[in-house]
């Protein structure tokens, strides 16, 4: 199984799969990372890594079908199998879905349908549970559709939200399942026992 990374910003949660490979834990073959972030540390960590990876953005393509196509091309070209979204804060385009539709996989760090959507990524989600006065949170892994935060789910996992919380106290709960689920998640549907 080819799998690719999108990652926007620290990567923790593309690290935690890829030491989950290193680890023998996953039976994937990472192979490659894009980013729309030239400075993100997730381009840092595959360079550490050694994967391939590359800055794609509308930096590097000032035109927006043809960023779309160089980001297909460049999962095509390293036969990706699946595409994981590890903080990706894109929108993954209909020329990337319709090749790859059922096989891109989000995670998002809230029990979705709830508190998910645009703009809904990162603190203002945890923000929005703790305001919501919630008793618990969590992890869901989803496919990835049309619709920011929609597609069906995976895998859901949930994690308490505690008196005193705050939204960075409650993220670093939510994060350390998240770096669990995706790698666990990823390994079913290996195992077969997720069908996509
Ligand atoms: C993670 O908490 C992930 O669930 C969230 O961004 C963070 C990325 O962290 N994604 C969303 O909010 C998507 N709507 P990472 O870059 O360290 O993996």
């Amino acid at each position: 199984m080819n799998i690719a990374f999108l990652a926007s910003h620290g990567g923790s949660n593309m690290q935690a799969i890829i030491d989950a490979v290193k680890n023998g834990q996953l039976k994937a073959n990472p192979v490659v990372v894009i980013s729309n972030n030239s400075e993100s540390k997730a381009l840092q960590r595959a360079k550490s890594e050694g994967i391939p990876h590359y800055h794609l953005s509308a930096k590097t393509h000032s035109n927006p079908e043809r960023l779309e196509q160089a980001i297909l091309d460049v999962l095509t070209d390293h036969q990706t199998d699946l595409v994981i979204l590890a903080g990706y804060m894109k929108k993954i385009s209909k020329r990337v879905l319709d090749v790859f539709q059922g096989k891109i996989l989000n995670i998002h760090p809230a029990l979705l349908p709830k508190f998910g959507g645009q703009g809904m990524y990162g603190s203002r989600v945890h923000e929005a549970v703790l305001a919501a006065g919630e008793k618990e949170s969590g992890v869901t892994v989803h496919l990835v559709d049309e619709h920011y935060d929609h597609g069906a789910t995976l895998a859901q996992r949930k994690v308490p939200v505690l008196d005193g919380d705050t939204a960075d106290t409650l993220a670093e709960r939510v994060l350390k399942e998240e770096h669990k689920i995706y790698a666990e998640t990823i390994g079913k549907i290996i195992a077969g026992e997720i069908k996509l």
